[in-house]
């Protein structure tokens, strides 16, 4: 920086010194770098850093400049006067020039932060989306409360089931011809994906025993493909009821009962004989239809009535795979889909509708 030629001319060095100042901070006076247009908060503070850097070297103890001043003694004594004046001069300057430079970068933070952390109360807010719940959820509650209303209790059980629980117990057989419509997956370990909610009737008389009156909705799985009204995934409700002297009288009762209260007082029930290995005598449940009343109409597709599921009185075999006396109790059950009540009640032409979780679907339900 010092040039060896100005050595014993002080004054040429104190101005050699200031030009090698301008030079160096010319880059400070860019437009580009003084505009907050451009300048960005951060850049501003590195070139903080870089000022008082500067400072300390110009105007420090050991700068250049200061190392200047102290060779006065060795100066002409007629110049000594204009020497002094010449070096402060410069000091005065490069410190004006840095203060103005780093006024300017401290009020182009501020201003930035000013920004950052004021609210434009003109901006429309942000519309809260609160959650809901799912069509299936809803339905399911008010299942629910129905059958607490007559003193059901609610079970919740296991999804992943031994061939015990989802077949033998149920009085189906390995090779019984009953297994084929609920074939269902397995696991890697052979453990299967329940096919249908009767597997709770067997896990709730063993933990109670016998009295019981259960429900038990839950998820179930099945290879059904796809289509207006099958999905592999699906949702039944269990019902069971065991207790001495229970009969299908009992069973009708409830379940009219039921259908009253979801569907409304005019409801009708009916039931059509059926099978299934679980229970004997077996029947398929129907309702009138809540939209026509039993005239026929679009959603009853012309009949008059809907199915509602399945129900019998529970098999003995059933009965004693849960070690309950078949020659104490008797008892119903019923087992009901409730996507299909669902789409029903809210009109879907589709169960798939369901799972396919179109937000513009699912806010209908709020
Ligand atoms: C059963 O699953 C019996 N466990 C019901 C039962 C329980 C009978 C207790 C007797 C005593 P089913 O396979 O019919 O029955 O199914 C019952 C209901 O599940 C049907 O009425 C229907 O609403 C629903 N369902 C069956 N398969 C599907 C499917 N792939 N997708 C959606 N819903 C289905």
């Amino acid at each position: 920086m010092q040039n060896e030629d100005n050595q014993n001319e002080p004054h040429a060095t104190a101005d050699s010194i200031r030009a090698v100042f301008d030079q160096e901070v010319a880059r400070f006076q860019e437009p580009v770098t003084r505009t907050d247009a451009v300048l960005l908060p951060a850049e501003a503070e590195r070139q903080l850093q870089e000022l008082n850097d500067l400072r300390n070297r110009y105007l420090g103890k050991k700068s250049e400049l200061a190392a200047e001043l102290k060779k006065i003694g060795k100066v002409d004594p007629k110049s000594r006067r204009e020497f002094a004046m010449k070096v402060q001069k410069h000091q005065e300057e490069i410190k004006l020039w840095i203060e103005k430079e780093e006024a300017l970068r401290r009020e182009l933070i501020s201003r930035a932060r000013t920004l950052r952390e004021s609210i434009d109360v003109t901006i429309p807010g942000r519309r809260p989306r609160p959650g809901h719940l799912h069509p299936i959820t809803l339905m399911r509650q008010r299942i629910e409360d129905i059958f607490v209303s007559l003193g059901y209790i609610v079970e919740d059980d296991r999804e992943i089931e031994t061939d015990f629980y989802n077949f033998d117990a149920l009085n189906i057989p390995e090779g019984h011809p009953a297994r084929d419509p609920q074939d269902t997956f397995y696991t890697t370990e052979g453990f299967a994906l329940r096919s249908q909610t009767s597997t709770v009737q067997i896990h709730a008389m063993q933990r109670r025993g016998a009295p019981v009156r259960m429900i038990a909705p839950g998820r179930v799985f099945r290879r059904d493909t796809p289509d207006a009204t099958h999905n592999p995934m699906f949702f039944q409700v269990e019902g069971l009821c065991v207790d001495r002297g229970i009969t299908m009288a009992h069973l009708k009762g409830t379940l009219a009962e039921f259908a009253h209260r979801l569907f409304g007082p005019e409801t009708r029930t009916r039931f059509r004989p059926s099978y299934f290995p679980f229970t004997e005598p077996s029947a398929e449940v129907d309702y009138s239809c809540f939209n026509c009343n039993g005239k026929g109409c679009r959603i009853c597709k012309q009949s008059g009535w809907i199915e509602l599921g399945g129900s019998g009185m529970v098999h003995p075999n059933v009965l004693r795979a849960a070690d309950v006396d078949p020659e104490e109790f008797t008892g119903f059950a019923f087992g009901l889909g409730i996507d299909r009540t669902c789409a029903r009640i809210y009109e879907l032409d589709d169960i798939r509708l369901l799972f396919e979780n179109d937000i513009r679907f699912l806010e209908q339900f709020r």
